[in-house]
């Protein structure tokens, strides 16, 4: 039978195909007399499409939207552990509450490292920032600066004025869009306004400098969409990565960073040395430089990840919160009665005291970040050491582990009307205990969980819920005049966004 196979395809071969297929049939040879590795062989026994391409793999099955790939691809071959051959890196996707507890609670201290990559290490000085630095001492120390010197709780409390003064200037923003009945670019005022307030905590008064909010906003639309943005064939071809267009894309990028950075560090330099001394995060990170042994470059990595982390996460989340309530007007409506009702009436502005008792505000947002979390598929993590017990699989040494955090929050065996919008089932007792965006709740991860969870919670809780609850108390909002509705497609980045600004016309509210 192989014999008569091989007669026709001879007689009907062109030079070419004939060749092919001697390739072919050596690939094949080669891979069977290669010795497979133990990580190969844990790696053939995990659920994976059949799919799979030479050199690709499985590169081809991920569409624009990885996030939504991933979750159809986990239906059909994995629901709660599944494996892609992405070119030619093995990632393991998580897709259940269960395996992410597996992989973000139990097996915490196995899975807490970043994978290698080509673009963070020129992006961020060597990956030695916080969020793409390997698992180990220095990421600790990094870590560990960020979390008590930026984001404990007393210092959010401490940076309230500036929040507030922030909120201020945005109201101002509205009421004369307002005056003059015309639309608002709300995705463009939450995306400043999410900035100015990282910045103010970062370097002091320096954001609104001319031109430097633009900057920013360049610089991190680059890092995010064009470098960092998941699904770059750099990542997935990393012998390829030094001589790509991307490496020298990012090492031109990192060097408008340099110019920036370099300049508002040598500002506070010399700002010291004049004994003006005010205390924002680079204040501090100069201050504690020696103690924590940290370069110039590694306080140049830290600061970058706060812009960077700090910016459009918190943007995304206002803008398709906005944007979940004025398609909701019910919502919208409960939402407006509660914030008028706990901030009284005649107020110029609504207070971090006043926010503390309104349930609903704190509803909605838990709300839309379990629909639209920003960072879809989280920060990718890597296995240190191999783990035989994630829901029955048993995953290899120096693994790339993604976690899909956007299919927990729309998964329908957790989630009543899963991909409906409605923030009252957060306002139930047990609901509202559990699912408290701390990484308890394994169904719903905006922030993710376990030692590599986002140290700023508190940071942007507080600056998610003072600006819509301003919004909302001072004005009423309308759809510009023609227009039908808001359209909720997503593109991706590192972060999933919504293509289209959110324009509204704001009406300054009568009755408070
Ligand atoms: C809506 C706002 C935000 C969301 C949804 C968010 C979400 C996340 C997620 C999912 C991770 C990765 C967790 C993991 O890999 O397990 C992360 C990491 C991180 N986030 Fe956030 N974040 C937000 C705001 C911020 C802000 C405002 C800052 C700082 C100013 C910040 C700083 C960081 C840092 C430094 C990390 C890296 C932590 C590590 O690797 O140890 N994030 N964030």
């Amino acid at each position: 039978m192989a014999q008569q196979v091989l007669a026709q395809l001879y007689e009907h071969a062109t030079p070419q195909s004939l060749a092919l297929v001697v390739l072919l049939l050596f690939l094949a040879a080669v891979r069977l007399a290669t010795p497979r590795s133990r990580a190969e062989k844990l790696l053939s026994k995990l659920p994976s499409p059949p799919f799979r391409l030479p050199v690709i793999g499985h590169l081809h099955l991920v569409g624009p939207l990885p996030h939504r790939s991933l979750r159809d691809l986990a239906g059909q071959h994995g629901p709660d552990v599944m494996l892609l051959r992405l070119g030619a890196v093995p990632t393991v996707v998580i897709s259940s509450p269960r395996a992410a507890k597996a992989v973000l609670r139990t097996h915490d201290h196995v899975f807490a490292s970043r994978p290698p990559s080509a673009v963070s290490d020129v992006l961020f000085y060597g990956s030695t920032d916080v969020g793409f630095a390997p698992y180990g001492e220095y990421w600790r120390q990094a870590r560990k600066v960020v979390t008590t010197h930026l984001l404990t709780v007393r210092k959010v409390r401490s940076s309230r004025v500036a929040r507030e003064q922030e909120v201020r200037l945005a109201l101002a923003r509205v009421r004369a869009a307002a005056a003059a009945r015309a639309a608002v670019d709300l995705s463009e005022l939450f995306s400043c306004f999410a900035n100015d307030v990282v910045c103010q905590a970062v370097t002091g008064r320096l954001p609104r400098e001319q031109g430097r909010n633009k900057l920013f906003h360049d610089l991190l639309e680059t890092n995010n969409t064009k470098l960092l943005g998941g699904f770059n064939l750099e990542e997935y071809f990393p012998s390829l990565a030094r001589l790509s267009v991307v490496s020298s894309e990012a090492a031109k990028h990192r060097k408008r960073w340099d110019d920036l950075l370099d300049g508002l560090i040598d500002k506070h330099v010399r700002k010291t040395a004049n004994g003006e001394h005010e205390e924002d995060f680079i204040d501090v990170l100069l201050s504690v430089q020696e103690e924590y042994s940290l370069t110039r470059d590694n306080i140049k990595a830290i600061l970058i990840d706060m812009f960077e982390a700090g910016t459009d996460t918190t943007y995304i989340s206002l803008d398709f919160a906005m944007a979940e309530l004025m398609r909701n007007p019910k919502a919208m409506a409960k939402l407006q009665a509660e914030v008028r009702r706990c901030t009284g009436k005649g107020k110029e502005m609504v207070t971090e005291e006043d926010l503390s008792t309104m349930r609903y505000l704190k509803a909605v947002m838990k709300e839309s970040m379990r629909l639209h979390p920003p960072a879809s598929l989280m920060i990718p993590h890597f296995s240190m050491a191999e783990c035989d017990d994630v829901e029955g699989h048993t995953i290899p040494s120096g693994i790339r582990v993604l976690l899909n955090v956007w299919a927990l929050g729309r998964d329908p065996t957790c989630w009543e009307s899963a991909e409906e919008f409605m923030p009252e089932r957060f306002m139930e007792e047990a609901m509202d205990a559990d699912s408290d965006l701390q990484g308890n709740d394994f169904r719903l991860l905006p922030f993710g969980s376990g030692r590599r969870m986002c140290p700023a919670i508190k940071f942007t809780t507080a600056t998610f819920e003072i600006i819509l609850a301003n919004l909302i108390y001072h004005f009423n909002w309308e759809l510009p005049p023609g227009t039908t509705g808001i359209g909720m497609t997503e593109t991706y980045g590192i972060n999933v966004y919504r293509k289209e600004k959110l324009l509204l016309v704001p009406c300054i509210a009568q009755d408070v």
